[in-house]
Formats: C-alpha cells, structure tokens, sequence
C-alpha cells in the first residue's frame, strides 16, 4: 500500500509527522511529497529534522506568490506526481493553499484524497485558509476531524458517514512525544527570561500584518496587556517584512524582544515555560490549551471553539480595549491549568493511519474485517 503525504507549511510538518509514522507502523509506504510553499531553512528543514519526518521524495518549489499562484503551483506538481506515481491515495493536512491545491490535483487524477483536520470553521470567509478547508473537505474522500464539533461541522454541509472519522489531534501528538525534550531545553533561559515571567507574542495573519500601522498598534497594544512580563516575539518572515523597524525601536526601551521563527522544540520550550501567549496562530491555541498556559487569540474567530469551551483559550479580538479586558480575565485565571480534550491523547496519528489503511481496503476490494475489528 502506498500513500502520498503532502507537506507544505509549518504547521503541516507537525500534523502529518504522527500520521507518517504510524502509516508506516502498519507496513505502508508513506511518501512525502514537499509543496515548497515554505523554503526557509528555519521555517521547513528544520522542522523536518526536529519532527523526525522522512525526508521528501519532491519539493515542487511552490514558493511564494498569491493564491492563485501557490494553488495552480501545487495543482501542476501534484498532478505530475501523482501521475507517475500513481500512489493508493494522498493525504493533504491543514488548510494552506498547497493543501486545496492538493487536494484539487488527487481528486481530478481520480486519487483518494484524505483530509488531515478536516470539519474546521471559522464561518469567515475573508480568511484565505476558510475557503482552502471548504474545497478540500469536500472533495475529500476521507475526512480526519480533530474534534466533534468538526464533525458536526461536516455533517451541516453534508460530508457524513463512511467519509468522516473522528481521530483526535495528531498536533497534540507531536507535542506530548516532544515534551519531555522541549522542558529539558529551557530556551527562555538562554534568552535571558525568567520561567513564568514572560509572555509570547505570534502574529501572521494578513488581516493582522499586511497592514504595518495596524500591526505597530497590535504590537504596542500585547506590551500593555502582558505588563509586567517581557514579551518574546519569534517573527514570522511575513511579519517581519511588514512590522516597521520604528515600531520595533519604539518598543526597545520597554519589554519587547523580537527574534528570528524558531525551531518546533524550542518555540514549544519557550510555550511551555510562558506565563500567557498572545498569537493569531490555530495550533497555538491548541498547544496551550494542553499545556495549561492561559491564550488570548488575536482574532475575532476561531475555528477551533473547543479551545475556547475546553481550553484555556480567550477570544481577544483585536482591538485595544478588548484585549485589554480578556489578557486580564486570562492572567486572572488559573495556572498552570492543562486541559484534556477528547481525543486529545497521543494516539490520533495511530487512529488516522488505520482509517487511510481502512479506506484504500475498502476502495481495492481488500477489505479484511478482523483487522478493522481491531
Ligand atoms: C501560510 C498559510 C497559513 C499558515 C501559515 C503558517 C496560506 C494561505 N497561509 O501563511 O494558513 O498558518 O502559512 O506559517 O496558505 N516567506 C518566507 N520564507 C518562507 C515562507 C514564507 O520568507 O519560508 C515569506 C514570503 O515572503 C511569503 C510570506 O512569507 O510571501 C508569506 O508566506 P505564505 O506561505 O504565502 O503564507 P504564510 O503567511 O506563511
């Protein structure tokens, strides 16, 4: 059985990487297929390494550019792959443009598409990853949700049955097995911070960084909320085109340290020792959930509400005022206060992988239902 794995960004490095494994745990030939999207060492290779991930059969050379290019970009390499490959079927992760660009390619190459994280909504569709997490649920045959209300979410647009399984958070089984080797790292000493008495500041979004006045505000606004703590800011390559060096300079006197994107061990290393975490990210709200560290989302909606309902997440908006109001709620709850989710234990990649082997048993004939009773 041979499985097509397709990679692009940095947060599908630390989806898939569970998923790899246990495919290959149960005798399938998982291949990673790289989109390129990310091609910095420290936003891709690095991830690679740290994950443990095969390292991939193709880098299509994706790159940047806007949607359309990155989709129809991913759309040709895939196809091509596909084409002389002809793998058993290919799972996409996430919901970047190489993502629906994959998933567009297996389902017009007549390839058995599974969507890792699928059912996921925000119900905003000015986030480009909103309409990418549309199109690949519903060409999917297969759809890997995290969460139930991601299944309920699927069920209302019609994407039910033997096309959905419920496999819990492969990102959750990244960070539990790293864990232990993120803590022993203490990169907040190397930084010169105190554990426990600094805040962690992300932000990538467009609606976030493409506008460098708004971000500057944003920036100033995390700095009052966070007080008294330092604040770590690691800057995503798109932030760090957009934030003005002014902005910066104004804020060097005060708390703020802007570094480089970190690798996944150390940026979990600098999560886990946080006082609060300030970030527009998806799996950030996620991975504090589950380590108990209180998360003001900068957004106006999330597509994971199970954070919110189960977590430790805070729907901070972005504007002053809100944030304000909900980094005081969160800094007034308790900590640390890890959360268990449903699903949310180590185990999701082994869960997914037996579904992707289930669904290409099923579509082959080569059903064998004492395996699947297991
Ligand atoms: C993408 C995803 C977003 C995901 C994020 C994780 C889409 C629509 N967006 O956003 O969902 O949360 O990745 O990081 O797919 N750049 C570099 N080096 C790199 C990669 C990017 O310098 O290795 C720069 C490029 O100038 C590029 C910009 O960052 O134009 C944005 O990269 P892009 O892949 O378009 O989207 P992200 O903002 O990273």
């Amino acid at each position: 059985m041979r499985v097509a794995v397709l990679v692009a960004a940095r947060p599908n490095f630390v989806k898939t990487a569970p998923l790899i494994r246990a495919l290959e745990a149960l005798g399938v030939d998982a291949t990673v297929v790289h989109a390129g999207q990310h091609y910095d060492n420290v936003m891709s290779e690095a991830f690679l390494r740290d994950l443990d991930i095969p390292w991939p059969a193709v880098n299509l050379g994706v790159g940047s550019g806007s949607h359309g290019h990155q989709t129809a970009a991913t759309i040709l390499g895939v196809e091509q792959f596909l084409c002389e490959s002809t793998p058993d079927a290919i799972v996409v992760a996430g919901d970047v443009n190489a993502t629906m660009g994959g998933a567009i390619a297996g389902a017009k190459a007549g390839i058995p598409v599974v969507h890792l994280e699928a059912g996921l909504r925000s119900f905003d569709r000015s986030m480009p990853e909103e309409i990418n997490r549309v199109v690949t649920d519903h060409l999917s045959h297969l759809c890997l949700a995290p969460s139930r209300d991601a299944v309920e979410n699927l069920a209302r647009e019609g994407i039910i049955g033997e096309r959905v399984a419920l496999v819990g958070n492969c990102m959750i089984d990244t960070l539990l097995e790293k864990l232990e080797e993120a803590r022993a790292r203490r990169v907040w000493e190397k930084l010169g911070l105190r554990a426990e008495k600094y805040a962690v500041l992300t932000l990538h979004r467009p609606s976030n960084v493409d506008d460098a006045n708004k971000i500057a505000e944003l920036v100033q606004t995390v700095l009052e909320a966070a007080t008294p703590f330092d604040v770590v800011f690691p800057m995503h390559p798109r932030t760090a085109k957009m934030l003005r060096p002014s902005a910066i300079s104004a804020s060097r006197s005060s708390r703020l340290m802007s570094i480089e994107p970190l690798g996944y061990i150390d940026f979990l290393s600098l999560l886990i020792s946080a006082r609060i975490v300030f970030t527009d990210s998806g799996g950030i709200q996620e991975e504090t959930s589950v380590l108990g560290v209180p998360c003001v989302t900068l957004r106006n909606n999330t597509e994971r509400p199970i954070t919110i309902s189960l977590g430790t997440n805070h729907l901070g908006g972005t504007r002053r005022e809100s944030i304000l109001q909900v980094s005081k709620e969160a800094l007034e709850s308790p900590y640390p206060n890890p959360k268990t989710i449903p699903l949310w234990d180590g185990k999701s990649g082994t869960r997914a992988a037996r579904k992707v082997v289930e669904l290409i048993e099923g579509l082959t004939g080569r059903h064998n239902w004492e395996d699947l009773q297991q």
